[in-house]
């Protein structure tokens, strides 16, 4: 990538590397692979890397870190506010590191978690429309432009009736990045709705199934292969050979699962009951719940979808920035495992407290152990 963005203080990465302060942690006996940390994430990532040996081992990465609002995120009971407005509320998070400080901020991170990834993993990053384009030259310094793979434009809530001069902001986005090209990759598919169905599979069989057909032949001619021999005495029409083996097409039309055209044209049955769904975009609507058990609480679906995605069953999935731990729970429901850090009491609070919930439900199940780890020592303020 010839293209990098120039600011004051930007540091040479290897020597920022050498520089982080290594942690002594005592390890636990026996080790769960599932591992909650309270601090500072810049010295846990580098322990992970260095104690736990855990570089190149981390299939999936989402991190929502602070957004450079210049907000002071607070709680107090059972409700989390952006604003303080009461004296006894807790502090849950600070966001005031601003333009390249925060941007260095970001980069020394993305950097570590480069590193944990391994060759089949991706990260998922969270941000906003103000700094998430900056955001992104930046991973693309780091990752390479050449695995960079969307930018995914999140719906967030509902139009807001802002007096600011501008469009009203209803989205956030999603940068999506793979360390090489050989990632896990679950193709997710999204129902069909009624609309969709009525627009892709427009005919009605005698049972009542909604379908549409498409034709049972392809461009290009065949030589030898049984795709250009003649089905049901019919050629393949000239230039094009059929999609199956002749054979194949006897046996769907045995099943009638062919349509005939009133001037002898065969044409496949495509039924909307029997396909999984349609692709997914890049455009995803995942509001984030009303009533949050800490600020920035994110959609766990939205996770879902990323985890079964991106990830697999027994992958390590890995936030650093974990909130009230939305990312872990969707691991915990996914069955794989994960590894989560947060400098903030609050928000560590909230996520043992989501895990105990979480494990009363399923008691038998052991997934839900972790190691817990207070780091608070690395925590400069
Ligand atoms: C936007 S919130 C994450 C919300 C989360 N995705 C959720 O669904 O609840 C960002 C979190 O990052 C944490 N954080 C910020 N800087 C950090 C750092 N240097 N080390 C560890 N955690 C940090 C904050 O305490 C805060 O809880």
């Amino acid at each position: 990538m010839k293209i990098k963005l120039e600011y004051d203080d930007k540091k040479d990465l290897n020597e920022f590397y050498k520089n982080i302060q290594p942690i002594s942690i005592k390890k636990k006996k026996k080790q769960h692979i599932n591992k909650l940390f309270f601090g500072e994430n810049i010295t846990i990532l580098k322990s992970l890397i260095e104690d736990f040996g855990l570089e190149g081992k981390i299939d999936l990465i989402y991190i929502d870190p602070p957004f450079a609002t210049n907000n002071i995120f607070t709680f107090s009971e059972g409700r989390s506010n952006t604003i303080s407005n009461s004296k006894n509320d807790e502090v849950a998070y600070t966001d005031t590191l601003r333009e390249e400080k925060f941007l260095e901020f970001i980069r020394e991170r993305v950097f570590l978690l480069h590193k944990l990834l391994s060759d089949e993993g991706s990260l998922y990053l969270h941000i906003d429309y103000k700094i998430g384009h900056y955001v992104k030259i930046i991973l693309d310094e780091v990752f390479g432009i050449e695995h960079f793979r969307n930018d995914i434009c999140r719906i967030k809530c509902n139009p807001k009736n802002f007096k600011r001069k501008g469009y009203g902001n209803i989205k956030d986005l999603v940068l999506f990045y793979t360390k090489t090209d050989k990632m896990i990759w679950n193709e997710p598919k999204s129902p069909y709705t009624e609309r969709d169905i009525e627009k892709l599979f427009p005919k009605t069989d005698e049972d009542g199934r909604k379908y549409t057909t498409i034709p049972l032949h392809a461009p290009g001619e065949t030589k030898n292969g049984s795709s250009s021999k003649k089905f049901l005495g019919i050629d393949p029409p000239k230039g094009r050979h059929w999609r199956s083996d002749v054979k194949v097409l006897e046996e769907w039309n045995n099943q009638g699962l062919i349509e005939w055209s009133s001037n002898g044209n065969p044409r496949k049955k495509i039924y909307s009951d029997e396909q999984e769904g349609k692709r997914v975009q890049d455009i995803w609507e995942f509001k984030d719940p009303q009533y949050p058990k800490y600020p920035t609480e994110k959609n766990i679906e939205m996770l879902d979808l990323i985890i079964k995605t991106s990830s697999n069953e027994e992958s390590i999935v890995l936030d650093c920035f974990s909130g009230s731990g939305t990312t872990i729970m969707s691991s915990l429901r996914n069955n794989r495992h994960f590894i989560g850090i947060d400098k903030s009491k609050e928000a560590i609070n909230v996520i043992k407290k989501r895990i105990e919930e979480e494990k009363i439900g399923n008691i038998f199940q052991s997934n839900f152990d972790y190691d817990f780890y207070d780091l608070s020592e690395t925590l400069i303020n």
